[in-house]
């Protein structure tokens, strides 16, 4: 018998549903929230009201491009936590709802879980290589930088973390600080392409051990701009380039010591990311280069679910399907969940 999986994943802004059918993604349906743009950020309270209005018609295309229809579904998988609470209990209650009129087994998921799960997502007619266990992940977001040894699809470890800001932070901060839209990340992605990386030099913690700290190269960043837009008001709109370029490549340095550190001491040379900033193409190319110096099996999850998908949902729910770890109709959603 087939085993099919309706994803749902409505953490932050994005409602997204997906349909997994034997360990095959066979669909993955997001709406975006542009709502949240003119305020610099996202807006819990417009964030609930928008999953609210789009997560029937997300999980309704979902199962159309699936080519399946509802009575089929096998168990519904829904994300928990962490995220923001409003979010959250919209995806919570509809998958408690489904399961409960389908009368399917229902699954929570952990967002950071289903973002390492990610690297094992598959497509029909797909050539993919499935990280073995036990493999280093660095799991980089707007919430996180952790550095964690992934020994099961359900035991992690984390080793290394942030003990202030995230990457993600980092790079949105900074990107407020020239003015750039949100998030920032992938507007200075695109813009560091063309700059010079050599440019300018900011601050680089030093902190022992694996964690990371992003708070300082914003501070620093903070004033480096304040101070020469004194003597050149258009200092950033003149050096926009360069200074996305600069700061980029600042921000990959501290990630990637971290990572080759950590797989110094732990003897692990599979190596993934994972999360929001594993979309960007500087980290990908310099994690690449690093790869092949250090003769690392590097798996990097394709483009499209490195930010919030149901897929992830989907594919970490079709494992926990097999184990039988079901939640029951009294589970609430957990904004502050831990990996
Ligand atoms: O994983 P994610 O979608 O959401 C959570 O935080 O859970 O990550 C969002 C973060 C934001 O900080 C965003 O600026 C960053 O990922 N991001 C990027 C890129 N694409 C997304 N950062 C740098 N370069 C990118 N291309």
């Amino acid at each position: 018998m087939d085993t099919i999986i309706l994803g749902i994943e409505s953490s932050c802004d994005d409602t997204s549903a997906a349909i997994i059918k034997n360990g095959i993604l066979l669909s993955n349906v997001t709406a975006n929230q542009d709502v949240h743009e003119k305020f610099g950020g996202v807006v819990p309270e417009l964030a609930s009201r928008a999953h609210q209005v789009n997560i029937i018609p997300v999980v309704d295309l979902a199962i159309k491009n699936a080519g399946i229809t509802s009575d089929e579904i096998s168990a519904i998988a829904f994300t928990r936590g962490p995220g923001l609470m409003g979010s959250l209990l919209v995806g919570t209650s509809f998958a408690k709802g489904f399961a409960l009129a389908k009368n399917i087994p229902l699954i929570e998921v952990n967002h950071l879980q289903g973002h390492l799960a990610a690297l094992f997502l598959k497509e029909e007619n797909e050539q993919h290589t499935d990280p073995k266990f036990p493999f280093l992940t660095l799991l980089v977001s707007g919430g996180n930088s952790q550095i964690i040894i992934v020994k099961d699809f359900f035991e992690q470890e984390i080793i290394g973390e942030t003990i202030d800001d995230a990457a993600g932070e980092a790079f949105d901060k900074c990107a407020k600080v020239m003015g750039l839209g949100y998030p920032g990340g992938p507007v200075v992605d695109k813009l560091a392409k063309e700059g010079n990386p050599e440019k300018y030099k900011f601050s680089k913690p030093k902190i022992d051990g694996l964690n990371y700290s992003f708070s300082g190269l914003k501070t620093s960043f903070l004033y480096f701009v304040r101070d020469n837009s004194i003597d050149n008001p258009d200092f950033v709109k003149d050096n926009i380039k360069d200074l996305c370029a600069s700061l980029q490549k600042t921000i990959i340095d501290i990630l990637l010591n971290k990572l080759i550190l950590a797989s110094k001491q732990t003897g692990i040379i599979e190596i993934a990311i994972a999360g929001g900033v594993s979309a960007n193409s500087g980290l990908r190319s310099s994690l690449t280069l690093e790869a092949e110096k250090r003769k690392w099996i590097l798996h990097i999850p394709k483009f499209k679910y490195t930010t919030d998908n149901a897929a992830m949902i989907a594919i970490t729910g079709y494992h926990k399907y097999f184990k039988k770890m079901f939640a029951d109709q009294s589970i609430t959603a957990e904004s502050s969940l831990k990996l």
